[in-house]
């Protein structure tokens, strides 16, 4: 199928209606753009589990804060349909900011609880702008199946949390993280380190990874997260958080068990990078 690009509401509607007269069954992915193979991993996914694949791109004001880098974040939209098309994708919604937010906007999704701790807690807001897209993605495209990476934990369980209260019948599929060969979670936001940053960045998954080895081993969970924070440290991270966490709602656990999720944001040089894993 050919690769339509939509700018409004209108062509998007058009298309979607397309799709329902063919009787495909349709799958989203929202993304905020800047492309990459973690991206495509989503789009292929979607293929799989439906007949046609929609891509929002759209860098959402709403969910970046006062000092954030929404000025900065890349953009590349002709790069970014041509990914699209190459990996199969069927329609790409691209909407303008006042598209979306006309005049006269007013209404936010917050979750409670979920979105205090972890990423919540040094970017408030940023939550409530994650839900309120999505939320007005979904109900706009009405999908199948939407797909969201683990890579962002948890975004994925905020909206696992907000489709489930507000009664939004669509289901959402995690897609585990891709990485580059040295263990870095693609991310648009690794455009900001510098060559040798990005020496140094894989170092996180390598940490993740030793910190599970030494919870799995039954060591005290506050001690061995200390002692993680300390080796980050001393590698150059300036460490937000590393948490060993319930897997679906997020609460911090003090003793180790299986299948509970360990976290990690941290500073290196301007970029700021967020890495998990099931331990
Ligand atoms: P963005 O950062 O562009 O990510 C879009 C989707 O791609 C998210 O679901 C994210 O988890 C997933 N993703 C990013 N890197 C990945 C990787 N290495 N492996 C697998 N999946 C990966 O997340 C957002 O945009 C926005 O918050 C959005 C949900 C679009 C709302 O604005």
């Amino acid at each position: 199928m050919q690769l339509t690009v939509a700018h409004d509401m209108e062509n998007l509607q058009a298309t979607l209606a397309e799709f329902a007269r063919l009787g495909l069954s349709v799958a989203l992915v929202p993304t905020m753009g800047a492309l990459h193979d973690g991206h495509a991993s989503l789009i292929r996914k979607g293929k799989e589990l439906a007949d046609v694949v929609v891509v929002s791109i759209f860098v959402n004001p709403k969910q970046f804060g006062a000092n954030e880098d929404f000025d900065k974040y890349p953009k590349m939209l002709g790069a970014d349909v041509n990914l699209v098309g190459e990996v199969g994708g069927a329609l790409v919604y691209a909407p303008q900011v006042d598209d979306l937010y006309p005049e006269g906007y007013a209404t936010t999704v917050s979750i409670a609880g979920l979105t205090d701790r972890l990423c919540g807690a040094s970017r408030p807001g940023h939550f409530d702008g994650v839900a309120t897209v999505v939320t007005k993605l979904l109900l706009r495209t009405l999908p199948h199946v939407a797909l969201f990476g683990e890579k962002d934990y948890q975004q994925l369980c905020v909206i696992r949390r907000l489709v489930e209260d507000l009664d939004i019948g669509v289901e959402i599929v995690g897609v585990p993280t891709l990485r580059a060969a040295d263990g870095l979670a693609l991310s648009s936001r690794n455009a900001y380190l510098t060559p040798q940053e990005r020496l140094v960045a894989p170092k996180l998954f390598a940490a993740l990874n030793q910190v599970a080895a030494l919870l799995q081993a039954g060591n005290l969970v506050s001690a061995v997260l200390e002692r993680g924070k300390i080796e980050l440290e001393k590698l150059g991270f300036a460490v937000e958080y590393l948490e060993l966490c319930d897997s679906d709602s997020l609460a911090p656990l003090a003793e180790y068990e299986a299948g509970a999720r360990l976290l990690v944001a941290a500073k290196l040089g301007g970029a700021r990078l967020i890495d998990n894993i099931e331990v």
